[in-house]
């Protein structure tokens, strides 16, 4: 097993039952609260209202910004930041899916700094790795998806410049955050299915490219990684069960908190920076339907290129039950089956299907590349290149024309 440090200074309580207790953590902090949501769905199904209601029975001052976009704009997050700086928060809390998370941590790491501007800040930008800290941030995620309310990361996007990066930092993970299932009950298939995209990515990231020196760590992602395949198809079909829903907060949770990496090499998140990459040219598009669309010509050029077939294989015996004598055959069997599971829920598409037009592939692979490599190759267990991202990219249709 490699070395590691993994400082995960985030409380979180989970559960319908915690809401007392989210409400002491909170404002304990402080008790000028800017609360921070998204497009208005969190008002209009009356979460809203409940936080601000039980805060307020604590003497919470509270601000609220609304209009949060899906993957966030600079742009809004510095118009939110000035306000908070006004307000003088003492907290930030988010209130929202990933996007609305990672705003409020922007948000944070803004007015901690008494600045305007987020996108320097980001991963290329002329302040990376200048931020200094963050006023505290408390999370109640409403999407199953990017364990946000956990993760040091915020994911911000530039339509102006068509970006799309992280900034990253330990002390960016939240002071506390409430995982309420019922807060995800009402999200509709397409978000739901979006959603255990994105967990299962994170997992396959690590899992991939991460080697095998911790077999503890491969447990635990084949844990998370079945808990979504069996599950997802049972909340489409029952949007309401409590538990089910429970199940995959949970898994989102775990599959980027940080174990999930412990004791593996570390991976680049290729498939990240690509679809990031993505949809920063294309500002429309979920981030876990762009991850779906890249996975099956990802595996495929990493089978091809005969990369990570070991891990592939792996996977293939301990969640669909393949025969792994044949390493080559049991991967690419992997890689089929999984391709089905995509399709028989709704998740698997070509670029095109998206409206990603071919004329700009070479741009997005320049971006990926400048941003997310460097300027170098990214590492898939080898070089990535440039042209190996357009290649990936023009694999999509071919591989949904021949499946
Ligand atoms: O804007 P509102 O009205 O809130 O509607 C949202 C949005 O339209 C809606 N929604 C959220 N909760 C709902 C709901 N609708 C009904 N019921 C609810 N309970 O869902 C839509 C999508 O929301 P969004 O927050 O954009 O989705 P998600 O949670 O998937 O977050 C995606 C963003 O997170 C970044 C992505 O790149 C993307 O920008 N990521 C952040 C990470 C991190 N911070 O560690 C890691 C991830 O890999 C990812 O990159
Ligand atoms: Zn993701």
């Amino acid at each position: 097993m490699k070395d590691f440090d993994l400082h995960i200074q985030t409380r979180l309580l989970f559960g319908s039952g915690k809401e007392k207790n989210f409400y002491d953590h909170v404002l304990s902090i402080g008790k000028k609260i800017f609360i921070v949501i998204g497009g208005g769905s969190v008002k209009k199904l009356g979460y809203l209202d409940r936080i601000t209601r039980g805060l307020e029975k604590g003497n919470a001052e509270i601000l609220l910004f609304e209009g949060i976009e899906p993957n966030p704009t600079s742009g809004t997050i510095n118009k939110a930041a000035k306000k908070a700086t006004e307000f003088k928060a003492e907290v930030i809390l988010a209130l929202g899916g990933g996007s609305v998370m990672d705003a409020s941590k922007a948000i944070a790491g803004l007015v901690y700094a008494g600045e305007e501007d987020i996108w320097p800040y980001v991963l290329g930008g002329s302040k990376m790795n200048k931020m200094k800290g963050v006023v505290p941030i408390a999370t109640i995620p409403t999407t199953a998806a990017t364990a946000s309310e956990v993760t040091p990361y915020a994911v911000i996007s530039n339509p102006e410049t068509n970006g799309k990066a992280p900034i990253g930092y330990p002390f960016m993970r939240p002071t506390v955050s409430w995982l309420n299932p019922e807060f995800t009950l009402e999200l509709p298939p397409t978000t739901t299915r979006d959603g255990a995209s994105d967990i299962l990515s994170h997992v396959f990231e690590n899992y991939l490219l991460g080697g095998n020196q911790s077999p503890l760590a491969d447990r635990y992602a084949e844990g998370v990684i079945a808990t979504v395949i069996e599950t997802l198809p049972l909340v489409i079909a029952e949007p309401d069960n409590y538990e089910l829903r429970a199940r995959l907060l949970w898994a989102s949770n775990l599959a980027l908190n940080g174990y999930q990496q412990a004791g593996r090499e570390p991976s680049g998140f290729v498939m990240h920076a690509i679809e990031h990459a993505i949809s920063g040219f294309y500002h429309n598009i979920a981030h876990g339907r762009g991850l779906a669309t890249i996975y099956p010509a990802y595996f495929r050029w990493l089978w091809k290129h005969d990369r990570c077939r070991d891990r592939m294989a792996q996977l293939g015996e301990r969640i669909f039950g393949i025969d792994k004598d044949d390493v080559s055959f049991a991967s690419l069997t992997f890689i089929n089956r999984f391709e089905e599971w995509l399709k028989s829920n709704d998740l698997f598409q070509s670029l095109s299907d998206l409206g990603v037009e071919e004329e700009k592939f070479e741009a997005i692979a320049q971006y990926t590349i400048d941003t997310y490599g460097f300027g170098k190759n990214m590492d898939a267990r080898g070089p990535l290149t440039k042209d190996n991202i357009i290649e990936i990219m023009k694999m999509t249709e071919k591989v949904k024309a021949t499946t």
